[in-house]
């Protein structure tokens, strides 16, 4: 469907879990704040009817997010069940890559065609802090039972932060030499609740393309990624500059958080709610949603947060 601006959406991003298995400083709180009930949540079905009703407006790309996804008991069914989906063409799952030793090739066995990967740094200490609670070896296996899975793609997903990993931009942009891996730095947002950083935490993606001069860029773009590749390397290396140079004139997307609230926008608090309503309904909040998604989010900065009004894992990264 096209809305008001003449943007095509054919992307949902539909969060099944705003709990995780992880704390990390970018994105939720240490105590994890799970405030919800589990009768304000969506069930399976709800979340199933949600795809239907989008993939009758057009949409044809899903993305499964949380929180962790993987955390959530009956992942490998909503993952079978929406790929089942008339209409649409591909499942993507994000995770923290924790539990993808065990599960990944029953995603994969479930029709679910892409995994991305959070992956902020390649140091065990590191990784412990920002994380709170995770271990990167466990990650770093994650990453090998993905690609081993036979995914049509595995991405890596780097949050750029300064004074955390901009001196680690080389050695991470070379597990795209190591493993048939796209990796992908996004520029830190100020979200709700972002205490833990400061100016100097916020980096502009144009630091990696300082760090690594060799990159080779790519003609095509994918999505908001702006693509170069390491010369001779097996997967590309993808810039993503929400901050820096937002990308709301391409955008695609719409977002469904697992309370079941359709947000046209990442960085608007505006909210419908889908929870209790047939698919018919849903279509038509559906539709709504997307003709009130706004031409673009004001500028982000420390000072001028994103005004979701809520943390990541409570929309989805
Ligand atoms: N800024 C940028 N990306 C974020 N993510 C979560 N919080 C933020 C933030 N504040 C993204 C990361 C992570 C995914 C789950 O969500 O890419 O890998
Ligand atoms: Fe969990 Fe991902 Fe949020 Fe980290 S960024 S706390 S892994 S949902």
């Amino acid at each position: 469907m096209i809305d008001n601006y003449g943007r095509e959406i054919r992307y949902l991003r539909l969060s099944v879990t705003e709990r995780c298995n992880l704390r990390c400083r970018y994105c939720m709180p240490e105590d994890g704040v799970f405030k919800k009930r589990h009768e304000d949540m969506l069930s399976e079905d709800e979340m199933i009817m949600v795809v239907e009703a989008a993939s009758r407006l057009g949409i044809n790309k899903l993305r499964i997010t949380g929180g962790e996804p993987l955390i959530k008991k009956n992942i490998v069914s909503i993952c079978s069940r929406a790929s089942a989906v008339k209409g649409i063409d591909e499942v993507c799952v994000t995770t923290n890559g924790t539990l993808l030793p065990e599960m990944a090739s029953e995603l994969r066995e479930a029709g679910v065609n892409r995994v991305n990967i959070s992956l902020d740094t390649l140091s065990r200490e590191k990784y412990a802090y920002m994380s709170r609670r995770g271990e990167l070896d466990t990650a770093l296996r994650g990453i090998e039972a993905a690609i081993y899975a036979g995914f049509d793609k595995v991405k890596i997903n780097t949050v750029l932060i300064g004074g955390f990993n901009d001196d680690e931009i080389s050695s991470l942009a070379e597990l795209t030499v190591k493993y048939p891996v796209d990796l992908r730095f996004i520029e830190l947002m100020p979200m709700y609740d972002s205490g833990d950083f400061d100016e100097k935490s916020y980096v502009s993606s144009e630091l990696v393309l300082k760090t690594l001069p060799d990159l080779i860029h790519q003609k095509a773009a994918d999505g908001v990624a702006k693509l170069y590749k390491i010369p001779g390397a097996l997967g590309s290396i993808g810039i993503i500059s929400p901050v820096s140079n937002h990308f709301c004139a391409s955008c695609d997307r719409i977002r469904v958080t697992a309370d079941g609230k359709v947000k046209p926008c990442l960085h608007s608090d505006i909210e419908y709610s889908l929870k209790g309503y047939n698919t018919d309904e849903m279509e038509q909040i559906l539709k709504s949603a997307i003709l009130s998604k706004p031409l673009a989010h004001e500028p982000l900065s420390l000072n001028h947060r994103s005004g979701s009004g809520r943390n990541m894992n409570e929309i989805g990264g």
